[in-house]
This record gives structure tokens, sequence and C-alpha cells, in this order.
């Protein structure tokens, strides 16, 4: 089963065998085949943050477990969702019709299944501050269990699913809070200007995509998996350091002192915006997304993610994580 359409680096990637569960008990079923047999599984969302290798022996599993449904609760409304359903469109509907909470996350690429595993965030918010239950399946015996936010343990770009229960479990579903009553977050870079007062979820969504499209790339046009660094997070004194050297070096403070620091910022300022080693290169609008012209392979990628983390590191002395996973 050829992936090399299924996954947004346009990585060439050859599956041994491919399955797209429709209900839980299917997903019960290949799981159980798949232990008999000896097969790895592999578990693959939209694909929209992950680094294909050239060949996956075993299953692939793809939920195809596409159902959402919203139940009223006074103002507040619970969004009840499968992991197969893609996250972008879903946004927008959901704004169409009013629904206040995933806005600021619109077109943000891949499937439900997958947003909570690195906790989806842009523009001010994060997948977290809307989740009430993620729901799994286990991997080692098929039990069904439902995970509350606190057990899902979600920090920036992480959560338990890439720690404790990373390839224990398959996301089946979640359960999101959302509101009917005006609640937008506009505190993010010019969002504010950008929509004026009194803004409706869609026009906060549509102001997002906007921005969007100004600096990411359509995956439909340049693969590419969003960020591909996550944002360094280091002590304060680190940071202090670094603006005696840099005073306009972009920072965010976080509740525990630390500072965030702007990856994008860092590559940008070491000169390779723009830069292309081969087949891959880094986006010439934002320079924490790295691209694929076509031709390449995951090995070739992750050699050019080096060379960039290792300028980074020789410049600043700050190290760079890796943000999308390695099937
Ligand atoms: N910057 C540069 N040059 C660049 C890129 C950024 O100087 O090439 C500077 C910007 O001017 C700004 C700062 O770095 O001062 C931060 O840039 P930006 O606001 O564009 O956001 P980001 O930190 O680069 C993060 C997320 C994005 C998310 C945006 C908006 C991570 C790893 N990335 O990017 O998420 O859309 O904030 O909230 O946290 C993704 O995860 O795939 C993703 C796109």
């Amino acid at each position: 089963h050829d992936l090399t359409r299924s996954n947004t680096l346009g990585l060439p990637c050859w599956a041994e065998r491919f399955a797209a569960p429709e209900t839980v008990d299917q997903l019960r079923r290949l799981l159980q085949r798949a232990a008999a047999q000896g097969w790895p599984v592999t578990l693959l969302g939209g694909g929209s943050n992950l680094i294909l290798p050239q060949r996956l022996s075993g299953l692939v599993v793809r939920p195809a477990l596409n159902h959402w449904w919203l139940e009223r609760q006074g103002s507040a409304v619970k969004l009840h969702v499968g992991a197969g359903v893609e996250w972008h469109p879903l946004v927008m509907t959901l704004a169409a019709r009013g629904l206040w909470g995933t806005e600021n996350l619109a077109l943000i690429p891949g499937h439900c299944g997958a947003a909570p595993i690195q906790n989806i965030g842009a523009y001010g918010v994060e997948l977290c501050e809307l989740v009430e239950a993620v729901q799994v399946v286990f991997m080692e015996d098929g039990r069904s269990a439902v995970l509350t936010v606190e057990e899902c343990a979600f920090g920036y770009r992480d959560s338990i699913f890439k720690g404790e229960l990373e390839g224990r479990v398959v996301i089946t579903g979640m359960t999101l809070r959302l509101d009917r009553e005006a609640a937008p977050r506009l505190t993010y870079g010019d969002l504010a200007q950008r929509v004026g007062p009194g803004p409706t979820p869609l026009e906060v969504a549509e102001a997002v995509c906007a921005i969007r499209r100004e600096k990411l790339p359509d995956p439909a046009e340049l693969g590419n998996a969003g960020s591909f660094f996550k944002n360094p997070i280091v002590e304060r004194e680190v940071a202090e350091l670094l603006l005696a050297t840099w005073p306009d070096m972009p920072r965010f403070e976080l509740a525990d002192g630390r500072v965030k620091l702007a990856a994008g910022w860092l590559i940008d300022r070491c000169g390779l915006k723009g830069w292309r080693s081969g087949h891959f290169g880094v986006h010439e609008r934002q320079a924490l997304v790295l691209v694929h012209f076509g031709g390449g392979n995951a090995e070739e990628l992750l050699a050019v993610a080096d060379a960039v983390a290792e300028r980074v590191r020789e410049r600043f002395g700050v190290v760079l994580e890796r943000e999308p996973r390695l099937a």
C-alpha cells in the first residue's frame, strides 16, 4: 500500500499492510489479528505530523471513525468526535454554527484522533483547554478506556500519548467543551486588529486561516509538516544572556519562570530562511517549517534537519527538538 500521498511531507513510503477500521469493533479485531501474527502496528491519522520511512512492515492502521455529534448543556455544548474526522473542516462547521472554542485552531491539518497527541495549539489556544475526555482502545488487550484531561498530562506540544502511553493505545475519539456565548481569544499577535470588535467565531477562524496562509506553505503544493521544531524552553538566566546580545529576540515568559523562545526566529537569524539542500529546504516565509521539493526521503530530511539544528546550537547554544514524530 503506497502511503506517499498519505503524508503531508510527501515522503515516499510503502506499507506492507493497511487497514482503515470504521468501528471500534473492527479496530479491536485488527489489533487482535496483528498481535496473533506478530505484525508491528503503525497508527496513521492525516499524516501531517509524521516522518515516514521508505518501508513499513507489519500493519498500518488509519482509524476511520468518522462520526461527530453535539450535546447541549445550557450555553455550553459538548462535541463528541471520532478519531477519523478531519480537524479543519470540522472547525469551520462549528464556527459557522456560532460555537466558540476551536476557531483559533483553524487550518491545522490532520485528523481529530491525532490532535490530543501533540496537543495542537496556535494563536494563543491549545487543544487541552477544550478537552473533557479522550477515548482510547488499549493495543495489548483491546479494552476501551476514557482518559480525563488531567490523565492526558497535556503540556506544550506534549501529552501522555507521547510518553507513558506511546505505542500502547489507539485514540478513538474525544469530547470537547464548546460555548454558545461569545468568548473570543484575540491576544496573539495582530489577531485583534484583523477581526475588529465583536467578531463571530467564523470571523476569527477566517482571520486565523488568512494569517496561516500568508506564512505557512500549503502541503498540497509543497510538502511540509508544519513547524518542524518545537519552540525551545530555556531557563530565565539563559534567556537573559541571549537577550544581552540579541535584544530583539522574541520570547514568551511561562508561568514557571522559564522562557519560551521562537525557534523560527533563531533559525532565521542563522541566515537559513530559504536555504535549500538537495530535495529539502527551510521555507522562505517561515523558518520553522522544513519543505520537501520532491524526490527526497526521510533519511535525507533528518540530515537536513540536523544541519539546521546544529547551526542554531553553534550560534545560540540552544538545542532544538524535532516536532513531527518518526513512524
Ligand atoms: N519568526 C522569525 N522568523 C521566522 C519565523 C518566526 O523572525 O522565520 C519570529 C516571528 O516574527 C515571531 C516569532 O518568531 O516574533 C514567533 O513566530 P510565529 O508567531 O509565526 O509562531 P511560531 O512560534 O513560529 C508557533 C507554532 C505554530 C503556530 C504559531 C501561531 C510551534 C512549534 N509552532 O509558531 O504551530 O501556528 O505559533 O500560534 O509551537 C505547528 O505546530 O505546526 C504550527 C504551525
